[in-house]
């Protein structure tokens, strides 16, 4: 499905939700019915910092991240992330200061990873070291074309309810990357135009959460999208959040065995969190903020597999 338009293709492609969980597991894995415990990838941020302008977040911002405050902060989402998931860490590297969002490393299904290939030439160089680490754990790395850029899970969401990619374009991703990722994962990609530059990558505006809800801000899509959404999502299922929840990131959460650990939540948006049957875990990541991410920047969903989790590195 492109732009909420199902393809011929993709209507002789059925889907099985309940199997697609089940395979998620990495080759090698024991797939049982029981719930696999989460992995999260994490990058520690001993080199982050604001260096240079990449998205509307960081204009003025260079120089200006605490890296104290940044580790204790990072300290204490890893912390909460920990007590719910294995956590898998890559090493950290000089001169690259946005590698600690792991969320753009790429995008694993199975034992398959697309490494990304980034729009912002600053960050090209993290594609290599993001790569080895995923041949270092076995995936399967699939042939992305050189010429469409893709940011990875930052523009590419696993919704396991529905068992469809939901992807961001226009800012960072290219148009074309949703109908590669369908076809190399054999999943339904829905394609999303981003409008609004502030929510330059889809996970700052958009969360699929477990049981087909989803929370997110509708203005940071254009019309069609919108109606995209809405016609996939039945209104029952959506927390639509205002401008002051998405500009304090509240959509760039990360969902851990019924919590949302988010940066920061209005009483609002608490209530219908908790009144959908999710914990809201505030944990905030203000000096993130000013390199434009937050919570779900900071992570990256792995197929669910402690066999695969790394010693800190
Ligand atoms: N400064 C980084 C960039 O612009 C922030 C990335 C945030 N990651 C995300 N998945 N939204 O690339």
């Amino acid at each position: 499905m492109i732009d909420g338009r199902s393809t011929p293709e993709e209507s002789l492609m059925s889907f099985d939700a309940e199997s697609a969980l089940l395979s998620d597991a990495p080759r090698g894995v024991a797939r049982t019915a029981a719930p696999a415990r989460s992995a999260i990838l994490m990058c520690a941020p001993d080199h982050f910092g604001v260096d240079y302008i990449i998205n509307p977040w960081m204009e003025n911002q260079i120089g200006q991240a605490a890296l104290p405050r940044a580790k204790a902060q990072w300290e204490n989402l890893h912390g909460k992330l920990a007590a719910h998931s294995d956590i898998a860490f890559v090493a950290p590297t000089p001169g690259l200061p946005d590698m600690v969002f792991t969320a753009n490393a790429g995008l694993a299904i199975g034992d398959t990873a697309v490494v990304s290939r980034f729009n912002a030439k600053e960050r090209r160089p993290e594609e290599r070291l993001f790569c080895e680490w995923f041949e270092a754990q076995g995936y399967s790395i699939a042939p992305w074309p050189e010429n469409v850029p893709f940011e990875g899970a930052g523009d590419a969401l696993l919704d396991h309810a529905r068992g469809i990619v939901w992807c961001g374009y226009g800012w960072r991703s290219g148009e074309e990357a949703p109908k590669h990722l369908q076809k190399i994962f054999g999943r339904r990609a829905v394609a999303l135009r981003l409008v609004d530059p502030r929510f330059y990558h889809l996970d700052t505006c958009f969360c699929p959460l477990s049981g087909g809800w989803l929370m997110y801000y509708p203005d940071a899509f254009d019309i069609a999208s919108r109606e995209a959404i809405r016609a996939i999502a039945p209104v029952e299922k959506r927390i639509e959040v205002g401008e002051k929840d998405a500009l304090s990131f509240a959509c760039n959460a990360v969902e851990v065995a019924g919590r949302v650990f988010l940066n920061a939540c209005s009483d609002d948006l608490r209530s219908r969190l908790l009144d959908a049957g999710f914990t809201p875990v505030v944990t905030p990541l203000s000096e993130f903020m000013k390199a434009g991410g937050a919570a779900k920047c900071l992570t990256l969903q792995l197929p669910g597999a402690a066999s695969k989790v790394m010693p800190r590195g």
